[in-house]
């Protein structure tokens, strides 16, 4: 825990998401005395770029619905330019402009987010389930506190993303969300607000009036079969996050004005894990949470 209430607040890469709006949103829960940590992801800019550079983007469904990024090594540099080099940049600078202290950094730091390469990934391909090898992307499995404690202790917001550090100390790409996750769960958070392109989680994705003021989901499995794609995998983090000891966790929508203060007053969705014995420590979580 740090000496003050801690949220940690992702903002999701989506182009519409309202970067400069979360930016100040979080200057003024700083001002008000709390501690944040901002993690960023950045989808829309790793297209971008990726389409620029000429390097083809995959995505990867899993049978249970959940996708993900194809990291070939040329993708892992696309994702590591589009991360360190234009999100955080233009964060830091929105952070800098309402005068908040802001520390850029990604999970290799200090080896902050240890993961551990998924050697092959199981992926739907027209309807057949096949295994998809050299993938460089991974699962978070030790959250090294040390860094972002010292630097939230010192009052800065760390702003953190992806790439994590792997068993052979070389980068390795990583969900945004489930780094959130677990530097919440290891900092003892007591919110985590996942701000996204989407007013929350919705119970038919293609009618933005359906949103879900709050949802059950199952303590192991598929998440939700109304949450497809990205959201699948954000409502995995959520689950993460409460079963790791995060006290409440809400999907909400990034592209209104002032998102962080709306989502803190109970806009988007609030996540609940079913089942009495909720939170479960599994051992890796008890890992992640160090
Ligand atoms: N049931 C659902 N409710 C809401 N959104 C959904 C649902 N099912 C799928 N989605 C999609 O999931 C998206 C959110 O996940 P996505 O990974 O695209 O965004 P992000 O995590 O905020 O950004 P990034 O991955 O760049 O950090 C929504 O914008 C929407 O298109
Ligand atoms: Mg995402």
């Amino acid at each position: 825990m740090t000496s003050k209430p801690l949220t940690v607040v992702k903002c999701g890469g989506n182009p519409a998401v309202d970067a400069a709006g979360i930016c100040a949103d979080i200057a003024r829960l700083v001002r008000e005395d709390r501690s944040v940590l901002l993690v960023h992801g950045g989808s829309g800019e790793i297209g971008r770029l990726a389409g620029r550079l000429g390097v083809p983007q995959r995505t990867l469904v899993a049978p249970d619905n959940v996708s993900t990024r194809y990291t070939d090594p040329d993708t892992l540099e696309v994702v590591i330019l589009a991360l360190a080099g234009a999100v955080k940049p233009r964060l830091i600078a929105e952070l800098a402009r309402h005068r908040v202290p802001a520390v850029g950094l990604t999970g290799m730091d200090c080896r902050m987010l240890r993961a551990q390469r998924k050697s092959a990934v199981r992926s739907v391909v027209d309807g057949r389930t096949v295994l998809v090898r050299n993938n460089l992307s991974g699962r978070i499995t030790t959250v090294d506190t040390g860094l972002p404690r010292t630097l939230l202790h010192a009052g800065y917001v760390p702003v953190v993303s992806p790439p994590a550090i792997d068993e052979h100390d070389q980068a390795v790409n990583v969900d945004a969300d489930r780094a959130a996750a677990a530097l919440a769960a290891a900092l003892g958070a007591e919110e985590l607000l996942l701000l996204t392109g989407a007013p929350g989680v919705l119970a038919d994705p293609d009618d933005p009036g359906s949103v879900q003021s709050s949802i059950q989901i199952s303590p192991t499995g598929a998440p939700d079969p109304s949450a497809r794609g990205g959201m699948a995998l954000k409502l995995i983090a959520a689950r993460e996050a409460l079963a790791g000891g995060v006290g409440s966790v809400r999907i909400a929508d990034g592209r209104i004005p002032e998102p962080v203060s709306r989502t803190l007053a109970g806009a988007g969705t609030t996540v609940h894990i079913s089942r009495a014995e909720s939170p479960n420590h599994s051992s890796r979580e008890r890992e992640i949470r160090r």
